[in-house]
């Protein structure tokens, strides 16, 4: 039966440090799927100028990013890590997703109400086309895996209406390339991989609101970079509900900051949350959270550590990017010509 090669690909924005959802959202998945799949990580620097950065330290956030991954265990000998702005792939397959997508579709897109507020008349354009270029990243290389956070899936139900319009409304001329995937089309549908105990991570000073980096109060997150002492500390300011924890998760239902506590340690710990209960039912929030202070620092400790180190070798982190966005161009170009092929564009021989 025809089928697509099996490919990840996943980003993460160079706007700030990465934080303890990042980690647990996406981080570790990509780690994992490793394993089994050929994985394209690309720190995506051109959805980071949607919204105004300042030059030296968006330098300074794509190699502190790309210093996380590889302190998180990407392995570079393995799978490809790049900045999108190295491979012009992205750029121009954007304009293509630009001209395929629907007004209707992006108007619908909840990350852009939320990211341009009240103020919309004053949001860029880029911030608006967003979700295009989000589609385009992971179209220009096949992927056919995108593991991601759960905030991420909207965009991802986008990518596939994407995929889907452009191999219907250019069905002849993809026919006519005998590509070997018979009636799947060109481009393949990516499936969101939204895995673990912990694909939405929240604020731990609100339990409704997804940690971010946006959020105004460092306390509400665990940043990868925090040193033991600022971990531990704003574990035990974590916002809790007086209650014991329950020994099943039905009894979590309703104690959204419960849940987000017992989620991070499974995530931490490899554990699922019944696991976790299973150990820590009846116990009170100051034992468990000691728990988790000395879970997360063991955890993440190192990876700071190693991000330091790292960080100390510009060099070699720009090295690591050069040669990633080398491969990932590799990849990238026959498809960049079929599509270009497909359209109707005369491109040189
Ligand atoms: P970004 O940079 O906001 O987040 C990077 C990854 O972290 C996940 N994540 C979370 N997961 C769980 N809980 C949270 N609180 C949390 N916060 C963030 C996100 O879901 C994401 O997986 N648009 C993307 C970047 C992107 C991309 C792509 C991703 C651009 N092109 C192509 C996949 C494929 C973004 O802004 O992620």
């Amino acid at each position: 039966m025809a089928s697509f090669h099996q490919r990840v690909f996943s980003g993460m924005q160079p706007t700030s440090t990465l934080h303890l959802g990042n980690y647990l959202g996406a981080l570790t998945n990509w780690v994992a799927m490793q394993e089994t799949h050929e994985c394209i990580y690309c720190v995506v620097d051109m959805h980071a100028i949607t919204m105004w950065q300042d030059p030296a330290d968006l330098k300074r956030a794509i190699r502190e990013v790309t210093a996380a991954y590889v302190a998180a265990g990407i392995d570079t000998k393995k799978s490809i890590i790049f900045n999108q702005s190295q491979v012009s792939g992205h750029a121009e397959l954007a304009w293509i997703t630009n001209c395929v997508v629907r007004l209707g579709w992006m108007n619908r897109m909840t990350q852009f109400k939320e990211k341009a507020g009240k103020d919309k008349e004053n949001a860029s354009l880029g911030l608006y086309a967003y979700p295009s270029l989000m589609a385009a990243d992971i179209l220009l290389y096949k992927a056919t895996h995108v593991p991601v956070g759960e905030d991420q899936k909207q965009h991802l139900e986008l990518t596939r209406d994407t995929a889907q319009k452009f191999n219907n409304d250019f069905a002849a001329q993809i026919a006519g390339l005998e590509l070997g995937t018979g009636d799947l089309g060109f481009f393949p549908l990516p499936e969101p991989m939204t895995q673990g105990p912990a694909p939405r991570v929240m604020s731990l000073r609100d339990g409704t609101k997804k940690m971010s980096k946006s959020d105004a109060s460092d306390n509400s997150r665990i940043n990868l970079t925090d040193d033991a002492e600022t971990i531990a500390t704003k574990i035990r300011k974590a916002k809790t509900d007086p209650d014991a924890l329950p020994s099943e998760e039905k009894g979590l239902e309703g104690r959204a900051e419960a849940e987000n506590l017992v989620g991070i340690y499974a995530g931490l710990n490899g554990q699922t949350k019944t696991q976790v209960l299973a150990e820590f039912g009846g116990s009170q929030f100051s034992g468990f959270k000691a728990a988790l202070v000395d879970l997360a620092v063991a955890k993440l400790s190192p990876i700071a550590g190693e991000m330091r180190r790292l960080l100390d070798d510009v060099s070699h982190i720009d090295a690591i990017l050069g040669r990633g966005a080398e491969r990932a161009e590799a990849i990238a170009a026959p498809i960049m010509r079929d599509v270009k092929d497909i359209v109707g564009f005369v491109r040189r021989g």
